[in-house]
């Protein structure tokens, strides 16, 4: 049995430990916010937040998370700045990058509430977009660091 939390709730699982915590929450929990893309750790759609770090429930199996607190985009309220500044800048095309890049951009602010242009690059860079909506994500989390340009 592996206990954990994901958004503020306690779970409680037998499921196998090696499952892709991916899975776990988008099939055992519903929460199917967190997108499957290459399955490979290399595009960033699968984000989510342990422990306040931003990372790839595909790379991460459930026996990773024990204890761990976990916040999927399902755990954001629709006020949170991030998302907010998100729809101000009117940043997803198709959509199906979105919850990562929001979770990582989250992640980001908490470590570092005033990230420079280049930090956010640097940060963002591994979380991928086919539609190419990076310049918008840049403008929505510096807008949500109250850095508009
Ligand atoms: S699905 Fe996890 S990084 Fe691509
Ligand atoms: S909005 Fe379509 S992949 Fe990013």
């Amino acid at each position: 049995m592996i206990k954990f939390f994901v958004n503020g709730r306690k779970i409680n699982t037998d499921t196998d430990p090696d499952t892709p915590l991916v899975w776990i929450l988008r099939e055992e929990l519903g929460l199917t916010g967190t997108k499957w893309g290459c399955g490979e750790g290399l595009c960033g759609s699968c984000t989510v937040i342990v422990n306040g770090n931003a990372e790839r429930s595909c790379q991460l199996a459930l026996k990773d998370v024990k204890s761990a607190r976990v916040t999927t985009i399902e755990g954001i309220p629709s006020s949170h700045p991030v998302k907010v500044a998100w729809l101000v800048e009117g940043v997803p095309e198709c959509g199906y990058c979105q919850p990562g890049q929001i979770m990582n951009a989250i992640a980001l602010l908490g470590k570092n509430p005033t990230p420079s242009e280049a930090q956010i690059n640097y940060t963002m860079d591994s979380n991928l977009c086919r539609c190419g909506t990076y310049n918008r994500i840049k403008r929505a989390i510096l807008r949500a660091a109250r850095k508009p340009k």
